[in-house]
């Protein structure tokens, strides 16, 4: 077995940028173990001392369930993942330990189902066959807290699990909206890997004065990061000045960069200090770097070598203190090869490099943020929305996000204006087409849950008829045959042809 992941002991979900980053408080203490015995459990409506786990497991360990039951535990088993779904209060913070070794693969899908609920953290038991799945290894990637090989210590669970409720208690499920009324701007909200990784990378070159190049797609937080960044560093009391490269007109980016004296040109009045002065003892964020043109290019190149600036009409050697971080969602790559970007500044600006994980690929996250923004601006409806319906949630799954977190937000907003229920649904959300099986009847779902099912085995065992038939449950004969009702057979495909290749 391997050690718990220290992960989720760090990293606490919806807190602002800087209280995010400082927590990390040992793990019990989150949810503290209690050692009392069922009959002096508080009652149920104090939620603070209420500590449900749900345990998902075709053959559930007897033994676990009462010692994690001794410890305290409000478990309650479920032998399927819709009998799961089922055991759930809703909004109610919840553990989950579900045991993979169980579940055929058929059923991953379902599991999935499960498993997307935001308000449980879930704990995976699992073997070495099954962690080699490559559909099982994404499920413990994007929505689980952590995994454990069987056998397991029943201690060692305790422990993770209690993590896990922790962790999803932080969530804050259904916070009446006062505890809501002040938005927090700063909140960087992940909990997926690759945010976690994120967090810990941040962590890591805010004690540096390192440059700093953070790049990604549009609307994924790169300036949330760069302010991250500056709030955890030594610097956080001096200023955090932003200049987004790609809106200034050319002409007047060296001036708003650098300043100029009095009388530097036509109209200048007066004195002004640019940006890079204004930020003396702080952190400049430069935007959209790939936009400067290469005549600021080479002025900031001048800067980072010698750090002192010259205001424009001035003779005056300027020394500043900055810490640089930059960004761009282009390719400067692409830039440097066409001699749209300099690589010696290229190298000088990216010391440390910080990638954003697109918001498709952030698995659970895309529903965890969807909730957080729903409550950061529920107040902006009359009516008081709930939460997102099930097909709304299946829709932003989905969906391939160009527009990121950006574009979530945009839609959630939008949505919490238009929705004419409690709850948000596809359409609100201008997702409707990516809802999926809406508009399915119980006929059309099982013949296509069937189809998937059977070309997935098929896939598996590389169109070995036998080996796939086997999988299925259903003889060689039944799965030709369903081969041909769903369309599925080609010319290589003969039953004959199976049988040789079993020779
Ligand atoms: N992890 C996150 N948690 C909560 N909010 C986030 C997160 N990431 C981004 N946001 C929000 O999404 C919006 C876009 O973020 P930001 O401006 O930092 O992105 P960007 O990468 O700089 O976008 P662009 O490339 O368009 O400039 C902001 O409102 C920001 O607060
Ligand atoms: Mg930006």
């Amino acid at each position: 077995m391997r050690e718990p992941s220290p992960l989720s002991a760090n990293v606490t979900p919806f807190a602002s940028v800087a209280r995010r980053l400082a927590v990390t408080r040992p793990p019990q203490s989150a949810v503290a173990p209690q050692d009392h015995d069922d009959t002096l459990r508080a009652p149920q409506s104090e939620p603070a001392t209420e500590r449900p786990l749900l345990y998902v497991a075709r053959a559930p360990d007897m033994a676990l369930v009462a010692y994690l039951k001794s410890r305290g535990w409000d478990l309650v088993t479920a032998r399927t993942p819709y009998e799961a779904t089922k055991q759930l209060k809703p909004d109610l913070a919840c553990a989950g330990v579900v045991d993979l070794t169980g579940f055929g693969q058929r059923e991953l899908g379902s599991l999935e189902t499960s498993l997307r609920l935001q308000q449980v953290g879930w704990i995976v038991l699992t073997d070495e066959n099954r962690l080699a799945d490559p559909g099982v290894r994404r499920l413990i990637r994007h929505y689980c807290f952590d995994y454990v090989q069987l056998p397991v210590a029943h201690a060692t669970l305790d422990y993770l699990v209690n993590h896990a409720l922790g962790m999803v208690a932080l969530c804050d499920l259904d916070a009446p909206p006062a505890a809501t009324a002040t938005p927090d701007d700063d909140e960087m909200v992940g909990t997926c890997d690759a945010m976690q990784q994120l967090f810990r990378t941040i962590r890591k070159v805010a004690n540096t004065d390192a440059t700093v190049f953070i790049s990604g797609e549009s609307g994924t937080g790169k300036e949330l990061t760069a302010l991250a960044i500056h709030e955890r560093s030594a610097r956080r009391k001096a200023p955090f000045v932003p200049i987004n490269c790609g809106a200034i007109p050319h002409h007047l980016l060296q001036s708003e960069l650098f300043g100029y004296e009095r009388g530097a040109f036509t109209g200048a009045n007066q004195r002004k200090v640019g940006r890079v002065e204004s930020a003396d003892g702080g952190t400049l964020f430069l935007d959209e770097i790939g936009d400067l043109p290469l005549e600021s290019q080479a002025s900031l190149l001048r800067f980072l070598q010698e750090g002192k600036i010259e205001r424009l009409g001035g003779h005056e050697q300027i020394q500043v203190d900055v810490r640089i971080i930059s960004a761009t969602h282009v390719d400067l790559e692409t830039a440097m090869r066409e001699g749209r970007f300099r690589q010696d500044l290229y190298h000088r600006l990216c010391v440390l490099r910080v990638d954003e994980p697109p918001l498709r690929a952030r698995g659970k996250d895309i529903e965890i943020l969807a909730h957080h923004i729903l409550r950061k601006f529920k107040m902006d409806s009359a009516r008081r929305i709930r939460g997102f319906t099930p097909c709304a949630i299946e829709a932003m799954y989905n969906y391939n996000w160009p527009g990121n977190v950006r574009e979530l937000i945009n839609r959630v907003r939008r949505a919490i204006v238009m929705a004419e229920s409690k709850l948000i649904s596809a359409e609100d959300l201008d997702l409707a087409q990516f809802a999926g099986s809406e508009t399915l009847t119980l006929a059309q779902a099982r013949e296509a849950a069937e189809r998937r099912a059977i070309e997935a085995a098929l896939l598996r065992h590389r169109h070995r008829l036998a080996e796939a038939a086997a999988e299925l449950g259903i003889s060689r004969v039944t799965l030709y045959r369903l081969m041909g009702s769903h369309g599925l057979r080609d010319e290589k495909t003969t039953f004959d042809a199976d049988a040789e290749a079993h020779e």
